[in-house]
């Protein structure tokens, strides 16, 4: 197999509220999306690494990982992934793991599990159990929902790449996708699911870059 990761960064980061999109700020010293890059690059199952940004954040990759493979992305995160499953595609790659910038920490384990799932299904993503308490709310509390059958669904997400183009393709061009599993589930294949990992969680407010420093000082991955 000719396995690659798939990082996407061409995100604005709206959310932040930082004038410098999150997957360029500082963790730990380095620029988030760094880190992700140096897991997949690092990891003997993974033959390329290709990061999706916007055309004006090109320099910003550059100097967050020198000599780092980029491809343009597009408005939404959908388009960013297709854009580079077409560049992956072209290159003759069949599997491709699909990560957001925005989750720093991936563990080797993971992506071990992830690639060994490929071999018997066409997806596979990271879950977690949901621990607290969930509930319906619409400005007052209204009824719990039971979460035994629920997960957190994280990144990075495995696909033959095939079937991820193909689920792409399928894919309404007005309709918005949560992520790529959803649109290979959609498409009528079997999305296997391996344990995820708390180190996988998304940076969305600034108060989880300082999370993730200190998940990475105890690090044991
Ligand atoms: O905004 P959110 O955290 O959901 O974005 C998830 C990931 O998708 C981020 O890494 C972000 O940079 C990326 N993204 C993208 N292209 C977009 C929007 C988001 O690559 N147009």
């Amino acid at each position: 197999h000719r396995t690659a990761a798939l990082i996407v960064a061409a995100g604005q980061g709206a959310r932040f509220g930082d004038a410098l999109p999150k997957q360029f700020l500082p963790l730990a010293g380095r620029p988030l999306v760094a880190h992700a890059h140096a897991a997949f690059a690092g990891h003997p199952d993974i033959d390329a690494v290709l990061v999706v940004t916007a055309p004006e954040q090109a320099a910003m990759l550059e100097q967050a990982v020198p000599g780092a493979r980029r491809c343009d992305g597009g408005v939404t995160r959908r388009e960013s992934v297709a854009n580079g499953l077409a560049v992956l595609a072209a290159e003759g790659f069949d599997r491709v793991l699909v990560h957001d910038a925005a989750r720093p920490l991936v563990p080797s384990a993971v992506i071990d599990a992830l690639v060994a799932a490929l071999d018997t299904c066409p997806g596979a993503v990271p879950v977690l159990r949901v621990a607290d308490t969930l509930a319906r709310a619409d400005g007052r509390l209204g009824e719990v929902v039971p979460r035994d059958a629920l997960v957190r669904v994280q990144t990075p997400q495995a696909f033959r790449l095939a079937d991820l183009v193909a689920a792409h393709r399928g894919w309404p061009a007005d309709a918005e996708a949560t992520d790529d599993a959803q649109m290979l589930r959609a498409a009528g294949a079997t999305v296997a699911t391996i344990e995820g990992s708390t180190m996988l969680d998304k940076i969305t407010y600034p108060a989880d870059l300082a999370t993730a420093e200190a998940l990475l000082a105890g690090r044991m991955v």
